[in-house]
């Protein structure tokens, strides 16, 4: 079997790439355009790998992604190519907009014109918005997108839908909450706390830091990706949740925990415009049609992925340097501290 992975140089693209390169005979082509998010570092697992081809591109670019599809007539395409961050959707939706919504239809066309037999187009759990307890949104639940982000994210999954009810074209869409683990970008709540904490830097905490998220260990998401390509149904959409929902404030504490800081590293600051209060999912679907489940404890995660920040200073550091330091200043510049 052959997969068109795009956006596989990302945090979970890379760790879906690592796991599917282990599948005997499976063989990836990926192809991400290397935007800041974007590392190939993080895929020198795989690098040399005779079943493995990195190609640099734009998904929006429909001349090169309709050579690509042609040329390598993939059995499915796997569609993780985004602008994954809240924050910078806001500050700039503009590229969000395009790589999100213009980039999946460029994608869908090559696959309708190539009969590409199966199509996963990887989404999230913002798309139904901000949830009252103890409601958890199983995979009927409106769609209520608050971000620029989650805007452009259930406008792609409705189009990926389109192309399905319309051209038959075999699509399946996966839901999945909040992920943390290995190389993830340090823009993101997790991340950003270990590296801060590392550091004894600051940790800001949006508004009041109760805002509840239900935490996914990255390699939980791409097995439960894999159950999908391999036995999900034609048009279906699967949820894909950690199970363990924490308030902000509780993760920020174990972080510090962990890393042996004091609480005084936490820094309230101005809350994130339109910031959605609670996700919660419910992944009875996926367990019930196949044998996934989460498996990771999110203690022995969190401590795991903050054992790998600490082990892996070098790569923190290219990461961070030049463009993560002006978005830094441009996304917490404005936001002082608040008792
Ligand atoms: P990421 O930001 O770490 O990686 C995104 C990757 O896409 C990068 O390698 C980047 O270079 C590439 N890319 C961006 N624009 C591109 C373009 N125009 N053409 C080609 N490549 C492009 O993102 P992530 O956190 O790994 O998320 C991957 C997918 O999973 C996204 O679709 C995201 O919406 C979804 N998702 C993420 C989470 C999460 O918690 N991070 C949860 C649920 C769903
Ligand atoms: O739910 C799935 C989504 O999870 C994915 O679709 C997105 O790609 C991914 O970025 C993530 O979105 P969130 O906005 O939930 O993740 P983020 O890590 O940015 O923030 C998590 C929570 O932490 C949120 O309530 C905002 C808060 N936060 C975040 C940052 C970066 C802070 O309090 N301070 C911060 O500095």
């Amino acid at each position: 079997m052959k997969l068109l992975v795009t956006g596989g140089a990302g945090f979970i693209g890379s760790a879906f790439v690592r796991m599917a390169m282990g599948e005997t005979g499976l063989r990836v082509v990926n192809l991400d355009k290397l935007t800041y998010a974007g590392n190939l570092e993080n895929l020198v697992d795989v690098e040399g790998n005779a079943r493995y081809r990195f190609v640099q591109g734009d998904i929006c670019d429909a001349e090169l992604v309709n050579a690509l599809v042609g040329e390598e007539r993939p059995d499915a395409i796997v569609h993780f190519a985004a602008e994954s961050h809240v924050d910078r959707s806001i500050l700039s939706p503009e590229p969000v907009v395009r790589t999100n919504y213009n980039g999946t239809f460029t994608l869908l066309e090559a696959a309708r014109l190539h009969h590409i037999a199966r199509f996963l187009h990887v989404s999230t759990d913002e798309v139904y918005g901000s949830l009252p307890a103890p409601a958890e949104a199983d995979e009927r639940y409106p769609l209520n997108p608050s971000s620029p982000y989650s805007a452009s994210k259930a406008a792609s999954d409705l189009l990926a839908r389109s192309y399905f009810v319309t051209f038959k074209l075999p699509v399946v869409i996966t839901r999945a909450s909040n992920n943390y683990g290995p190389y993830q970008f340090p823009e993101k709540l997790i991340p950003l706390m270990i590296t801060n904490a590392l550091e004894d830097g600051s940790l800001p905490v949006y508004g009041d830091g109760r805002q509840v998220r239900d935490w996914l260990y990255v390699e939980d998401h791409c097995r439960g990706i894999l159950a999908v390509l391999h036995h999900g149904r034609d048009g279906e959409i699967y949820n894909i949740g950690g199970n363990r929902s924490l308030p902000n404030l509780e993760v920020v504490h174990q972080v510090l925990a962990l890393t042996g800081k004091p609480e005084s590293l936490i820094a309230y600051v101005k809350d994130r415009p339109g910031h959605d209060r609670r996700y919660a999912l419910s992944s009875e679907k996926l367990m019930r049609e196949t044998a996934w489940q989460p498996v990771m404890n999110f203690e022995v995660g969190l401590a795991r992925t903050i054992e790998w920040y600490r082990g892996n200073s070098a790569w923190v550091e290219r990461v961070r340097s030049g463009a993560y330091r002006t978005y830094y200043e441009r996304n917490y510049g404005n936001r002082a501290a608040v008792t």
